[in-house]
């Protein structure tokens, strides 16, 4: 208890014939009172008590002590007597200094602060202007901002990070989406009431002249706008709401989810989505140079293409519809008219589990194949992935935000493994890698679960082709082998560390046997009246693939989870931002 709480409580007190009692062993210096039935616990209570009262009522006070083990009270002894009034000095001595310190604090602090307000009032006063005898500003993007080194230009952008250096100079790191931009603010500039009160994210527009950085020193791209004139445009909020007080890098995942249109702000996120943005290209310009044509398929349909388990539905004007689970058997009504197509189109699977590569919404690249074997399905794959790669890489701006993100990555120079479904089962087996659920062998006919999967994979360490899955555990569409009617010619392909990133196969070309197929897996063939037409107009042997964007970018960016390869992830419980 403190002197003050102690003075507080003896002045509300009537202390019984003029004796302060303390009882070593049943009292309190926080809830006694010093009276018989509410005794302190030490010798200093009483003394601070008594110090609290009128200075001539103060020799009349006894202290009456009850040591432990004692029955009685006795007068307390003069030694101890003295003791407990030193040490009330000393603390009645810490406390004064205590008070009187935070009361210099305080004015120190009022005086600051006044003077803060002063030097803001100050600089209310200064105005800038541009001054006309420079040449005309030239409007520039960052990402140009090498070709316009030495000329007088404005740029636009966000205050990604400040540093204000002494009282005349204020660097600015602005962003514009096309990169980043050091500023560097002199003088008047910053003695603005913008300057000094400029907060992280605010839009701005500065003029000046940009400049090689002298050596040793650094910054982005190794030069700098020497601002002759700035304005603010919009400005961020500062103090609890500011920015960086929204989500940091230790932020729990839900609340980085939560504010995922701030944190596409940041440099590995912004890098991750403009990777994304050059893989896209890379997609089109790939399947452009291969001669097929994109096409654009509805995402609101009445079929299923991967079981029903996953497929999310929804009221269509009175009718049951889904959200499309792959755009496959639509590019494969194009064959006839378009020849080989694809597309980058959303899909949509109602994936209950939370796992770091399933989303509910997703980008999916799909391509259909006519008049091929499934050997050549296969070589479609890997030089599509293998042809992807090179072109990001081969854009030296792109490359290093790979590098950044992914440091050590190189593009292939092997061909990727090649392997059947029932080697992958003996190669497990042979690893002693087990059934989840029983802990037994894999057997032949097992659906291969995502951890054993990745395991094998990254056992390996390069991308397989893993090819003929068994029948049972396949779609409806998918052709039983010649040679051995238990597998399909189907193929997965397995990326280190992130497992499946493509799923294909030939296709049931055959109007029976697709008709057949329906009635093993219990379909209405009815609303795939028009699937069914492709093997009734002139049928042929195709086949086809999908591959998921983000878990591509996952391999590709090296990110943990697919939830970061897209702009606003869709997953259980999150369908925000
Ligand atoms: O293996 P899937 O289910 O195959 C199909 O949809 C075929 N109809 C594609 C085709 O042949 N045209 O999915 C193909 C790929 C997977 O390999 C995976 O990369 C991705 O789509 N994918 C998902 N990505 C993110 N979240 C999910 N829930 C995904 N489900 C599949």
């Amino acid at each position: 208890m403190s002197a003050a709480e102690i003075t507080t409580k003896a002045a509300q007190m009537s202390l019984e014939e003029n004796f302060v009692f303390v009882d070593e062993a049943a009292g309190s210096d926080e809830t006694g009172q010093g009276t018989k039935s509410a005794p302190y616990k030490t010798p200093l209570a009483a003394v601070t008590t008594i110090a609290s009262m009128p200075e001539e009522k103060q020799p009349t006070f006894k202290i009456q002590i009850k040591k432990t083990g004692d029955d009685e009270y006795a007068e307390i002894t003069p030694s101890a007597l003295k003791k407990a009034k030193k040490a009330h000095e000393i603390a009645a001595k810490k406390a004064k200094k205590q008070a009187e310190q935070a009361a210099k604090d305080h004015s120190e602090n009022d005086a600051k602060l006044a003077e803060e307000q002063r030097k803001l009032e100050e600089s209310k006063k200064i105005v800038l202007t541009e001054d006309s005898s420079l040449p005309q500003a030239k409007q520039i993007k960052i990402i140009d901002a090498t070709n316009n080194r030495n000329t007088r230009v404005k740029v636009y952008g966000w205050v990604s990070s400040m540093r204000v250096q002494g009282r005349s100079m204020m660097f600015i790191i602005l962003r514009d989406g096309t990169g980043y931009l050091q500023c560097v603010l002199t003088d008047r500039l910053c003695h603005t009431y913008d300057a000094l009160t400029l907060t992280q994210e605010s839009t701005v527009i500065i003029h000046g002249v940009i400049k090689e950085v002298p050596e040793g020193k650094n910054a982005p791209d190794g030069h700098e706008l020497v601002a002759d004139y700035w304005e603010v445009v919009g400005k961020a909020p500062g103090g609890d709401e500011a920015f960086a007080s929204r989500f940091n890098s230790e932020s729990d995942p839900s609340v980085l989810y939560h504010e995922r249109h701030l944190v596409i702000r940041d440099e590995t996120a912004s890098s991750v989505l403009k990777v994304r943005s050059r893989v896209m290209r890379a997609f089109r310009d790939h399947f452009e140079s291969v001669g097929y044509n994109e096409v654009t398929p509805p995402c609101m349909v009445q079929t299923q293409v991967e079981g029903g388990s996953t497929l999310f539905s929804f009221n269509y004007y009175g009718e049951n519809a889904y959200l499309t689970q792959s755009s496959q058997l639509y590019l494969e009504t194009c064959l006839p008219s378009l020849g080989a197509v694809y597309t980058l189109s959303e899909s949509y699977r109602a994936e209950k589990s939370n796992t770091r590569r399933h989303l509910s919404e997703y980008t999916h690249c799909e391509a259909e194949v006519p008049f091929i074997s499934f050997e050549d399905l296969l070589d479609c794959i890997e030089n599509m992935i293998k042809d992807v790669v090179d072109r990001v890489w081969a854009e030296p701006a792109t490359r290093a935000m790979i590098e950044k993100l992914n440091p050590g990555f190189k593009p292939f120079a092997e061909p990727f493994v090649r392997m059947r479904y029932e080697n992958a089962i003996k190669w497990l087996n042979e690893h002693g890698i087990k059934r989840e659920e029983d802990g037994k062998d894999f057997e032949f006919g097992d659906d291969i679960p995502e951890a054993p999967e990745r395991k094998m994979t990254d056992a390996i360490g390069k991308p397989i082709l893993l090819t003929h899955f068994p029948v049972p555990i396949k779609a409806f569409y998918m052709p039983p082998t010649k040679d051995d009617t238990r597998v399909t010619e189907s193929v997965d392909l397995l990326m280190p560390g992130v497992g499946e990133i493509v799923g294909g196969s030939m296709r049931i070309w055959d109007y029976d046997t697709l008709l057949a197929a329906y009635k093993r897996e219990g379909l209405d063939p009815a609303p795939y009246y028009w699937y069914l037409d492709q093997r009734k107009f002139g049928t042929c042997p195709h086949g086809g693939f999908g591959l998921g964007v983000e878990r591509f970018l996952a391999w590709l960016t090296n990110r943990f989870t697919v939830r970061e390869c897209c702009l606003y992830p869709r997953f259980v419980g999150r369908c925000q931002p």
